[in-house]
């Protein structure tokens, strides 16, 4: 209904319209109300304005319906507004399970893709259209953000944690990628595009590429060349818990708390190791601050994640 509308930009995801209607909702109401007020002080002022020969106006003490009607009716239009903003964010904040994954690192001043697949990107991201796409972001210096106009998704990018966000594009094009959040002297040339593609282009775009490992693979070679495999395995040189199934399960920690083991868990243990231990383990892994980058972190993640670092593990026992 407002695409033509030149005043907001392309609608291409499935959340821009939702988005776009809030909008418009919100912004009716307040030139409704501004528009009322306006005309309501002209109107009185005309209309009240002091006469030669006026005697004084009545005195108006109160009014307990008038009173109610402009508490009631504003606190319902507020009340619609939050709750449907609310469920609006809990949806654009909760990626679908069923989502494709792809990586986003930040640095001054790009933005370095990773498809599942291994295919990376630089400034660019190449999707599908109707095909939902999350993204797990981080920095590896200071805070960007990543924000798409016509998707309507804008999600912070700090370093030292991960922020997700997510999307499903509805129409093929290209659209302007932007980091909102000033970070430094080339803050406004950290730009890229999302080209959105349709099925049968995106896969002969694939195709077209160098065949990538994939991500997981990577973070599986790194997982070797960096040496966890020596103590992370049950005849390890040092005992250190096992890693198999560890995504997404709970951890007992010294001291009797538990974490559930998820990205920011994963990364915290290697570049903080001694943070949370493992209950019954001794705090003897060095840190890997300075020799793994944020990419590689991840690709260690989707490692772990994968299925492949169990049977790895499996031909070992
Ligand atoms: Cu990155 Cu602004």
């Amino acid at each position: 209904m407002w695409q033509n509308l030149p005043l907001l930009p392309e609608q291409a995801s499935t959340i821009a319209p939702r988005v776009d209607a809030l909008f418009v909702f919100v912004l009716g109401v307040a030139v409704f109300f501004a528009g009322l007020i306006f005309v309501s002080i002209v109107y009185l002022a005309v209309k009240y304005r002091r006469r030669a020969d006026a005697a004084a106006p009545k005195l108006i003490a109160g009014s307990l319906a008038l009173e109610l009607l402009w508490t009631v009716i504003p606190f319902g239009l507020t009340m619609v507004m939050f709750v449907w903003g609310a469920l609006l964010f809990v949806e654009i904040q909760n990626p679908p399970a069923d989502a494709l994954e792809i990586i986003a690192v930040g640095k001054q001043w790009m933005w370095k893709m990773q498809h599942p697949d291994g295919h990376q990107e630089i400034n660019e991201l190449h999707v599908p259209i109707g095909r939902r796409i999350k993204l797990t972001m981080t920095s590896e210096d200071v805070i960007h953000s990543f924000f798409v106009p016509a998707f309507r998704i804008k999600m912070d990018v700090l370093p030292g944690r991960y922020t997700t966000t997510w999307f499903e594009a509805t129409r093929p094009g290209r659209y302007r990628l932007f980091c909102a959040e000033f970070c430094g002297t080339q803050h406004s040339g950290m730009i890229g595009s999302v080209t959105v593609l349709e099925l049968s282009e995106f896969e002969s775009w694939l195709s077209g590429r160098a065949v990538g490992t994939s991500t997981a693979k990577m973070g599986e070679s790194l997982f070797q060349r960096l040496g966890c495999a020596s103590c992370h395995r049950p005849d390890g040189a040092v005992p250190a818990p096992s890693l198999v199934g560890l995504f997404g399960s709970k951890v007992a920690l010294e001291g009797g708390r538990t974490v559930v083991a998820d990205e920011g868990y994963i990364r915290e243990s290697i570049i903080d190791p001694r943070a949370k231990i493992v209950a019954g383990y001794q705090p003897v892994m060095p840190t890997y601050r300075g020799l793994i980058s944020e990419d590689g972190i991840l690709q260690i993640i989707a490692y772990l994640k994968s299925a492949e670092q169990g049977k790895g593990e499996a031909a070992r026992q």
